[in-house]
């Protein structure tokens, strides 16, 4: 039956010149309502024909061109699609030996955690964002927000087609995949080391194939010029009750130590290092895709692959429920910054971050940042950075991709909710009506109960079978 539905669709398009594969007899136009010219034979009360219109097909195909865009351009690296520079870039991905110690006593040496209390070099990009789990962190308990040195305050995002955002980050912080990094690496609550420790791990562990793409690099084993640190040395020593460091990391600017006491053409070849880690890992990033999923089959002409009910949930998406006003595009994000009325809960047993002001603070820091996409250690720019920041900025977080969306262990920013039917009782009641920065942009849908079933319906269509196995460990 469902492939008489299908073909009701196909012969719609088809007036409109976006005729779907498989498109069958040349249509006669008009309103396309697959009940119409459903033979009857499947519609139930409980599982009823999807009704979808013209309307609805049009905007269900921006979300499903027939094939996936590749990442757009991204002049502010060089390397970005270098194959060297992305192959390099895996290796570092997985290596926790640019980290140092682990400060929060939280750190107990359980599965849970990357080592224990003191330990060093546990932290690579792969603790939290785990190649088996569409890189999410599916490791720390709860499954919300990351431990690693100490913990963080906001869930660590899924990488797969992280290539096609520009603004990155939940607040937008950071504007290209090469300074993200620096972020990584120098938070007391993350790798908790510093860019000097890790241009001499670089020397150390990775010469030849630094250099083979990077060109020299400065001789770091010249210690009266680049200060020797060690693990324990790195970064913080101690957090306070904000979870901040006691102090300034050693190893990075503002250290009054070893950092500011190089001089200014050492500080910069070292910060030169790191950027082109970022450039490498940023290459290998640019490749981790979630990829074609059921619901392209479907909209391809493959009549069995969604069910009535995510049908039915598409229909909603682009229809009743406005998803598709910011969950927009191939990947099911407009890459803008909305605020949606979010009450931040309890997460990972204690944690709580009620007044998170998202991008107006988070854009702002993107504008200063001298590893900026306007900065010197960019290779070009494409006006992605904005300039002016209006209100709708504050606790505003950017819109997330929603392929693979039902594989993520937790969602929003906070990781609050445990399952999509949380997240879509959350939409349908228009978020909620205090406990957040800013303005919130959405208002009640007044779904029924089988309308939210199938928006999750339709969701868990959206998983394709995610980057190929070479790219989820150390190549
Ligand atoms: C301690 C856990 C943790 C580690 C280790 C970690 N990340 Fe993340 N990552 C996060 C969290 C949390 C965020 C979101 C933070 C925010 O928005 O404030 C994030 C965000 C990102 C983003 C932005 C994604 C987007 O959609 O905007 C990228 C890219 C990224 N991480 C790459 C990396 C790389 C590369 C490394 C290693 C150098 C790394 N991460 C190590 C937790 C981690
Ligand atoms: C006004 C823009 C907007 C609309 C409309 C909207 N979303 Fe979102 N969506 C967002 C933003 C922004 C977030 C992240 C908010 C946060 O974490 O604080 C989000 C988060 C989500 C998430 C969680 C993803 C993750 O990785 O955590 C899902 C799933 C989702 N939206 C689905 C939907 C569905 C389904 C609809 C329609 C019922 C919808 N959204 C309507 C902007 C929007």
């Amino acid at each position: 039956m469902r492939g008489v539905v299908l073909a009701s669709l196909l012969v719609a398009c088809g007036g409109g010149g976006q005729s779907l594969p498989n498109g069958g007899a040349a249509g006669a136009g008009g309103e396309p309502s697959v009940g119409q010219v459903g033979d009857g034979g499947a519609g139930t009360n409980d599982d009823p024909e999807p009704q979808l219109s013209q309307a609805d097909l049009t905007l269900l195909r921006g979300l499903s061109p027939d094939d996936l865009p590749p990442p757009p351009a991204d002049p502010s690296s060089a390397w970005s699609d270098a194959a060297d520079a992305a192959t390099f870039g895996q290796r570092l991905f997985f290596d926790a030996r640019f980290s140092g110690e682990l400060l929060d006593g939280d750190n107990d040496g359980s599965p849970n955690a990357l080592g224990s209390r003191g330990d060093v070099g546990k932290v690579s990009c792969a603790g939290c964002h785990l190649p088996d789990h569409g890189f999410s962190d599916a490791r720390t308990i709860r499954k919300q927000i990351s431990l690693a040195a100490g913990w963080g305050l906001r869930r660590a995002p899924s990488l797969l087609d992280v290539g096609q955002s520009r603004l990155l980050m939940w607040d937008g912080r950071r504007d290209s995949l090469f300074s993200q990094v620096f972020g990584v690496l120098e938070s007391e609550v993350e790798m908790n080391s510093s860019r000097l420790y890790a241009a001499e791990r670089v020397f150390e562990n990775h010469r030849s194939a630094y250099e083979a793409i990077f060109g020299a690099l400065p001789p770091l084993d010249d210690v009266a010029r680049f200060p020797a640190l060690s693990a324990a040395q790195t970064g913080c020593r101690a957090l306070d009750n904000d979870n901040k460091c006691i102090g300034h990391g050693r190893g990075s600017p503002g250290d009054a130590a070893e950092f500011d006491g190089m001089a200014l053409a050492d500080q910069d070849a070292v910060t030169r290092v790191w950027v082109n880690v970022g450039k490498a890992i940023g290459a290998y990033e640019r490749r981790l895709t979630c990829g074609k999923a059921p619901f392209d089959a479907w909209m391809q002409g493959d009549r069995d692959a969604l069910s009535r009910a995510a049908q039915r949930g598409a229909g909603l998406f682009v229809g009743k429920a406005g998803c598709v006003t910011c969950h927009a595009g191939p990947y099911l994000s407009d890459e803008k910054f909305h605020n949606v009325g979010l009450q931040p809960r309890v997460v990972a047993t204690v944690f709580i971050d009620a007044n998170d002001p998202g991008a107006s603070v988070g854009i702002t820091r993107a504008q200063v940042d001298p590893l900026n996409v306007i900065g010197k250690y960019s290779d070009g720019d494409d006006g992605r950075l904005p300039v002016k920041l209006d209100d709708t900025y504050t606790g505003a977080f950017r819109t997330p991709r929603l392929r693979c969306v039902a594989e993520r262990p937790s969602f929003m920013h906070t990781g609050q909710f445990a399952k999509l039917d949380d997240v879509i009782d959350f939409f349908d009641r228009g978020g909620d009506s205090f406990g957040f920065p800013g303005t919130s942009e959405l208002s009640p849908l007044e779904l029924t109960p089988r309308e939210r079933a199938d928006l999750v319906a339709f969701l868990q269509t959206l998983s394709g079978a995610g980057p190929a196995a070479a790219l989820l460990a150390p190549p």
